[in-house]
């Protein structure tokens, strides 16, 4: 008790090390200048060369970049022909877009329940699911650890079913040494600030189909390859060059970044106590966008209680997702998904970013696993 009333005393003198933080440098400024002098801000030559880049960190891929991680995975959808009365199994621990998409092109989210190891959707509840409206499998790499692919994609060919990425969190995971946007059939990407690199806001798709790219680049720019020869109805879901050349930059320090996020993880993983730290399954190399601990005992009060001590302590910390897409007001589904209302009670996301110190993850160590011993 003595240590929680030391930690409250001290608390205004406390600086925070916040959970999540983008790194902008001189290098992003100078990208930004060079497109602003130009004069050229719209979508140009850098969209294009970011593109390009991009394609070389996913198999050589298509790469259509967008305005965001939303249009990206609606654009998707859309694309790879989903429209009403087609069912799409997502994960309901997740960000809403993942089944607000599904929803935006027409078709229906259908919930499944995780793994709570992996945070990831369960290939054997997804399976479960499948009926003859399903038309495509959505898993999410959430937190920056890669689905299950291997399995999705097994049964993805045996009930001829699109498999398709939500890996807005998981720029460069891999299994089995192919990374994330090079497994589904259509694969999205967000660079929202938070994310593992950022264009300031921003998205791509990533996809194996000619046609696939070819309708996505029409449906962004209002339906048009040929300015004013509109082909089909389409939106401006462009990306700004000023966009893609932050992002160019961003694309170009990610794999460092990478690296010293799952150094950060390693360093806490081998520290932490008195907490569940996150599972990195065999064969996998994990993004860590977030580094994600679970305070047994499905008990949301005291995990609640575990993230006021440590930030009245300095740490930030937050919840990714408090509550699951399914019985949120635009869905209101009432369905048994056991790990997933388990997991939501249980799991907070802790720093894990490229820019904390040695000083930064001692003092996360010290302060995690003294709160942890005291509650
Ligand atoms: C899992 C997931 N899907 C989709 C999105 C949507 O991306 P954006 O915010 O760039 O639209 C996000 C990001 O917030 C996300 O975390």
């Amino acid at each position: 008790m003595g240590l929680f009333k030391k930690s409250s005393a001290t608390t205004s003198t406390v600086t925070m090390i916040p959970a999540a933080k983008p790194l902008i440098g001189d290098d992003e400024r100078k990208a930004v200048d060079r497109v602003l002098r130009s004069g050229m801000l719209a979508q140009g030559p850098e969209v294009k060369a970011f593109e390009e880049e991009f394609s070389h960190h996913v198999e050589g891929r298509h790469c259509i970049a967008v305005n965001s991680g939303t249009s990206a995975l609606h654009l998707g959808f859309l694309a790879a022909g989903i429209k009403a009365g087609d069912e799409v199994i997502v994960p309901s621990f997740s960000f809403a877009a993942t089944a607000n998409s599904v929803a935006l092109a027409g078709g229906t989210p259908i919930f499944a329940d995780i793994d709570p190891k992996t945070f990831n959707m369960d290939p054997a509840h997804v399976e479960s699911l499948i009926t003859p409206r399903t038309k495509a499998i959505m898993p999410v790499h959430l937190y920056g650890h890669i689905a299950a692919m291997d399995r999705f994609e097994e049964i993805c060919k045996k009930h001829n079913l699109l498999l398709i990425e939500d890996s807005a969190q998981a720029h460069l995971a891999t299994l089995n040494g192919r990374p994330t946007g090079a497994w589904g059939t259509v694969a999205s990407f967000s660079f929202y600030p938070t994310k593992n690199m950022t264009a300031g806001e921003g998205g791509m798709v990533t996809t194996d189909s000619t046609d696939i790219a070819r309708m996505i680049r029409l449906l962004r720019n209002q339906g048009q390859e040929v300015i004013y020869q509109n082909e089909v109805v389409g939106f401006n879901n462009r990306m700004t060059d000023i966009h893609a050349a932050i992002g160019r930059v961003q694309l170009r320090k990610l794999p460092g970044w990478t690296a010293t996020r799952q150094k950060n993880a390693a360093y806490l993983t081998e520290h932490l106590k008195g907490v569940v730290t996150p599972y990195v399954a065999p064969n996998t190399t994990h993004a860590f966008h977030q580094y994600t601990i679970r305070i047994e005992g499905e008990d949301a009060a005291k995990r609640d209680r575990f993230m006021a001590l440590i930030r009245e302590r300095g740490v930030g910390c937050g919840v990714y997702y408090p509550t699951p897409i399914h019985r949120l007001p635009t869905f209101k589904l009432d369905l048994d998904l056991p790990e997933t209302e388990k997991v939501i009670k249980e799991c907070v996301s802790i720093p894990v970013h490229p820019s904390l110190s040695k000083h930064d993850l001692e003092k996360i160590v010290t302060v995690v696993n003294d709160v942890a011993a005291g509650l």
